[in-house]
């Protein structure tokens, strides 16, 4: 795996998909695209808070196309909103088949790291400051879902509680 870490807002892995990533239909496993979005993710919330960080949360994970054995594999991991202790980051996933010009675009998610202490409590990160007109359109994306996942996290309640 290779990494580019200029700015420190963003992080690009790239890889190959390797035959021990494979489902029952031949193709990449969803749940290894899920692992590669959290290591993305992570690496890019302790790039920017340069501390230990947990996921709390991941969301509208859509696979769009799947992607094939032995293709190279781009995860691109952006900061996009920052709360105190929270890192909102979106993360996307492209593949193509190598020799081939275009990256085909797989999946698209936001995942929320927090940033913890050494006493395992949620610890302020640096504000993550957007300048451009994409980073102030995903500033007020990450925003709105925060709304409509305060909707989503009511309308889950009776089925998170331990009695159900
Ligand atoms: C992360 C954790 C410490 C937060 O604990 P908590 O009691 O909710 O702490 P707080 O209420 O102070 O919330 C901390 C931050 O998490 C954010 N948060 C909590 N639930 C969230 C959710 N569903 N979606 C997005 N952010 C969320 C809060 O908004 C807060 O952000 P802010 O500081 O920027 O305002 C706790 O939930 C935890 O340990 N979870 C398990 C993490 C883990 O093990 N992950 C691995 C995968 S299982």
């Amino acid at each position: 795996m290779t990494h580019k870490q200029e700015p420190k807002n963003h992080i690009e892995l790239q890889f190959l998909s390797e035959p021990s990533d494979i489902n029952y239909g031949g193709k990449v496993h969803g749940g290894m695209v899920m692992k590669w979005i959290d290591q993305a993710g992570y690496a890019c919330a302790i790039q920017w808070s340069e501390s230990y960080c947990v996921t709390v949360y991941v969301g509208g994970i859509r696979f769009f196309n799947p992607i094939h054995i032995g293709h190279l594999v781009k995860l691109q991991a952006r900061m996009i909103y920052t709360g105190t202790s929270s890192m909102h980051i979106a993360v996307d996933v492209y593949s193509k088949a190598l020799g081939k010009d275009k990256f085909v675009k797989n999946t698209h998610c936001i995942i929320v790291f927090v940033a913890m202490d050494e006493n395992n409590k949620p610890k302020q990160v640096p504000a993550f400051v957007p300048r451009s007109e994409r980073e102030l359109a995903m500033r007020d994306y990450a925003v709105r879902l925060m709304e409509l996942r305060k909707q989503i996290d009511e309308e889950m309640k009776p089925y998170i509680s331990d009695h159900i």
